[in-house]
């Protein structure tokens, strides 16, 4: 489903999350193990502030693993807690909880001095569309909990859910806007799913798409569609060696090229050509510095 943003969307969205904050001890905040950077909200520090928070990296059954290592490093360096996960198989979600207990532990153990009665964490998800919040908490209810729209501001009473003995979890996650200012961005979001299909012309992602897999997998990609293409043969020559492997023609015997890009666009999202990460630390830090 697709969200359109508008200024008064995402102030209505970041007071809601805000509120719900106020709730909680500790935040989890769902980003895409895929694209790690590209897959958070551009004011999540500002809104999170000093919340202890567990960074969860999903959908690692569909990310490059070795990558994947990295970013939680980055993580890590910034002071949150990473976690990786795959809700949709239920994978390491018993590290959901005990990340929960480390992040949240200085705050107990105060309670404790002070003489309070021990209770659960208390917990929300935070993240923007197709992360898999509703997946996970799920999982985590180990029961189906209704999707309230995938719409900020769409409102309905909210509810704890028990998650072992120690962890309580808002049944409905803060949804918080992607980062829309950077076009690579925009194309790595619609390249996942993040993002459907209107708001990125589609055959520009599938050539962002092609082109990161000729620098980064060739020869996969070469097996994939049976071709035979180089690290720097253009888009052009490359869809059309798809096209007539695949045989994507249109009368007159030429090239249906729209069949082309949606035939990658799939590929990619649905990890038929490989696993892929596709935001890279390197471009981060170039980005520190400028
Ligand atoms: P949201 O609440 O954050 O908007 O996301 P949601 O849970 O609806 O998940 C978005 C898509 O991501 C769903 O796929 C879901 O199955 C998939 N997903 C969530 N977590 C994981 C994961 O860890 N690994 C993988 N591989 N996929 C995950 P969909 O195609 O929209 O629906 P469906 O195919 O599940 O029906």
């Amino acid at each position: 489903m697709t969200i359109q943003w508008f200024p008064g969307h995402m102030a209505k969205a970041r007071r809601e999350v805000t509120e719900q904050l106020k709730l909680v001890d500790v935040v989890f905040e769902l980003v895409d193990a895929r694209i790690p950077y590209s897959s958070r909200n551009p004011m999540i520090d500002e809104v999170i502030k000093d919340k202890p928070r567990v960074v969860l990296l999903n959908k690692m059954d569909m990310a490059d693993l070795n990558k994947t290592r990295q970013w939680m490093h980055y993580f890590e360096d910034k002071g949150f807690y990473p976690v990786l996960i795959d809700s949709k198989n239920g994978k390491n979600l018993s590290q959901v909880t005990k990340a929960a207990e480390i992040v949240t532990k200085e705050k107990f153990d105060r309670m404790r001095a002070k003489g309070l009665r021990p209770r659960a964490i208390r917990a929300m998800i935070v993240g923007i569309p197709n992360v898999g919040k509703s997946t996970l908490i799920n999982r985590l209810a180990k029961k189906s909990i209704a999707k309230t729209g995938n719409m900020p501001g769409v409102t309905k009473k909210q509810q704890w859910i028990k998650v072992g003995t120690s962890l309580e979890l808002l049944d409905t996650p803060g949804i918080l806007w992607p980062k829309f200012e950077d076009q690579f961005v925009g194309k790595k979001l619609s390249l996942t799913g993040a993002i459907k299909d209107s708001i990125v012309h589609l055959d520009e992602v599938a050539i962002y798409g092609i082109e990161f897999l000729q620098q980064h997998d060739l020869q996969t990609l070469n097996k994939h569609y049976n071709i035979n293409v180089e690290a720097d043969t253009p888009y052009v020559e490359v869809f059309d060696a798809i096209g007539k492997s695949r045989g994507m023609k249109l009368r007159g015997n030429e090239i249906d090229y729209e069949s082309v890009v949606e035939l990658i666009i799939r590929d990619i999202r649905n990890e038929k050509i490989g696993k892929y990460t596709f935001d890279s630390l390197d471009l981060l830090e170039e980005k520190d510095e400028e």
